[in-house]
């Protein structure tokens, strides 16, 4: 495991807000780059690795093989940053239905390096495309760690 994550989760800790960690995550300092060939993968679905967990402060790496996703879901008020390490990131984006389903409304690629940032309220998935050529690392910050709801696709776009 590189050096760094526990001086990432401080800094992190002092900038309770959502640009704070975007910021931290733009200007990650190399060691913690590394963290891109420490990811594992499981065909059975994507990984989740706490790496740092106190202080109501969440440090996660995510490890995506191609054609692995998350559910369309929120943050339940949490702030989340996350840093593209590896691979393309695939996030959609949803608005949610009447009836309490998760529709999407548009969706971008990032390349390593991007870093994005949610709003707690906001509903989104990550994917590795299937069409992709490789796996897909992300690092994940979260304040405080959340108790996320995931929502069931519309009918007309479950895979
Ligand atoms: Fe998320």
């Amino acid at each position: 495991m590189p050096q760094g994550i526990d001086n990432l989760a401080n800094l992190a800790i002092e900038r309770p807000d959502l640009e704070g960690l975007r910021d931290l995550l733009v200007t990650l300092p190399e060691s913690l780059l590394a963290l891109g060939a420490c990811a594992v993968f499981d065909s059975a679905g994507r990984t989740r690795r706490v790496l740092f967990e106190s202080q109501g402060l969440s440090v996660v790496l995510c490890g995506w093989l191609p054609g692995q996703r998350s559910e369309p879901h929120d943050h339940g008020g949490s702030l989340c940053a996350l840093r593209v390490l590896r691979g393309v990131a695939t996030e959609a984006r949803y608005e949610i239905t009447q009836d309490g389903r998760a529709r999407e409304v548009e969706r971008d690629d990032y390349l390593p390096g991007s870093v994005l940032a949610c709003d707690g309220s906001d509903v989104h998935a990550l994917i590795n495309d299937r069409g992709s050529s490789e796996p897909l690392v992300t690092l994940h910050l979260y304040r405080p760690t959340p108790l996320m709801t995931e929502y069931d696709l519309v009918p007309e776009e479950a895979p």
